[in-house]
């Protein structure tokens, strides 16, 4: 039992089969840091409180000083007995200043209060980490917006060619449900701002320890209101699987357009060499990996945020050990979008865009048909007539093989007397994405003030 948290109370130690199971230092290991930090600060409100001299605190913070350097460099890691991070941590604290100091420290704490604040903890520093790598990626869609910001590309509802719009305005429409999870992200950490320690097992402590000391200590705001709710809760951390399995769901569906764009078909991207795979066997194939694998892991982001809320379902107040079940889903996601986030932000930074292509075929489809309407309403037709006539014109248009551009004057006429010469004039995709220019439209004015404030809305974050 040597270096147990608990057995006073039992016969002998654990069976071999309930120590497998209940072992978690494979995984919470990366908590290891925060523990110690956790410890530190809790030390300092013993002896605030009366219960380690300044001595004693001197020599605990020397110990916990030494512990931290020796599980950095690795010479210090969990032992096949360790139950857990906090257990280990203690048999290394107590090997380095002995069992009189080292023993003191546990009082008035509880793992269950320990592990809520350490979990929030380590969620805060990698949320900053994924918000980094997340302005990264919206950094290589604005260049490349602003590297392309006259090319026209199909716009597309249904799949099916519908308007022509900016390739530009369609990359930084990536941009802005990244910024989102960049609030997201934001205000997620003003509800995580507040420490569990000192909400012990679950009911507090009753040893006066100031519990804002502490808080402060670690870098939260405030101290929950709640014990109860500080050692029970994981809806912040089901909040933040949230938010990596929707930037896992936005790099997804560019994932899929890139995927599409880069088919013999579309021809409308090229993938850098150092950004796309080989075939074992095929020897001309260059596989657009990494979107690929974007779209499959942001479907193993979402099971893990399903995963956790099932856990989290029917579970009783307060502290119950399904809750340790929260931080393999969590850490998973974190270490997937760490990974998968920059090699996504160097694929988009280096693609290569074939704008003539996208021209080529922006008109195709009769996508400009929407602007023949809107012309014919400026004249003072009504838009259901206006739509009846430049479907007619669709119509004939498809019947014969045209282009809306090559129907001829007398064919327009006997379409509708509406139909004069003239309408051509909208008839070509620079004039139709110039003519959309309300505010949030596709006009190259508008989508470069919007580039400035997407730029000015990230700077600010
Ligand atoms: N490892 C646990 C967790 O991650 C913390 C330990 C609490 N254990 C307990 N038996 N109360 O939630």
């Amino acid at each position: 039992k040597a270096g147990a948290l608990w057995g006073g109370r039992f016969a002998g130690g654990p069976s071999p089969e309930l120590a497998r199971l209940s072992k978690s230092t494979h995984f919470d290991w990366q908590l290891a840091e925060y523990d110690l930090q956790g410890s530190r600060a809790h030390a300092r409100a013993l002896a605030a409180a009366g219960y380690l001299s300044a001595d004693e605190l001197d020599q605990m913070l020397a110990a916990l000083d030494l512990l931290a350097l020796d599980v950095a460099d690795g010479r210090f890691v969990p032992a096949e007995s360790d139950e857990d991070v906090h257990s280990a941590l203690e048999r290394g604290l107590i090997d380095r200043v002995g069992v009189e100091v080292g023993g003191k420290l546990r009082a008035g704490r509880s793992r269950n209060d320990q592990v809520a604040t350490l979990v929030r903890m380590s969620l805060r520093d990698h949320a900053a980490i994924i918000a980094g790598n997340v302005i990264e990626l919206i950094d290589a869609l604005v260049s490349q917006a602003e590297a392309h910001s006259g090319a026209i590309m199909p716009g597309r509802t249904h799949l099916q060619h519908a308007q022509p719009v900016l390739l530009a305005h369609h990359l930084l429409a990536h941009c802005w449900p990244l910024v989102r999870d960049l609030d997201r992200f934001a205000d997620w950490s003003k509800r995580a701002d507040f420490s569990p320690y000192g909400s012990g097992a679950l009911a507090g402590n009753t040893l006066g320890l100031d519990a804002n000391l502490v808080a402060t200590d670690l870098g939260f705001g405030a101290v929950v209101e709640n014990s109860i709710d500080g050692t029970a809760s994981r809806d912040l951390v089901a909040e933040f699987a949230y938010i990596t399995a929707q930037i896992g769901i936005d790099m997804s569906r560019l994932a899929e357009e890139i995927i599409l764009w880069n088919t013999k078909e579309f021809g409308f991207v090229t993938l850098d060499d150092a950004y796309s795979t080989g075939s074992s066997i095929m020897p001309q194939k260059k596989n657009p990996d990494i979107a690929e694998l974007a779209r499959g892991k942001s479907g193993r982001m979402i099971g893990n945020l399903t995963g956790l809320l099932s856990t989290l379902k029917g579970l009783p107040l307060a502290y119950n050990r399904d809750l340790q079940e929260d931080k393999e889903p969590v850490f998973d996601s974190i270490e997937t979008l760490e990974v998968l986030l920059p090699a996504f932000a160097g694929m988009i930074a280096t693609l290569h865009f074939h704008t003539d292509r996208m021209a080529e075929l922006a008109p195709q489809g009769f996508s400009l048909a929407t602007d023949v309407a809107e012309w014919l309403v400026k004249r003072h037709v009504s838009f259901r007539d206006a739509h009846e006539i430049t479907g007619s014109l669709v119509k004939f248009a498809e019947t014969n093989g045209l282009d809306l551009h090559e129907v001829d004057d007398a064919a327009l006429l006997a379409i509708s007397p509406h139909l004069v010469p003239e309408v051509r004039e909208v008839l070509t995709i620079q004039g139709s994405v110039e003519s959309r220019d309300g505010i949030g439209g596709t006009a190259p004015v508008r989508v470069a003030e919007q580039r400035a404030a997407l730029v000015e809305r990230v700077r600010k974050l």
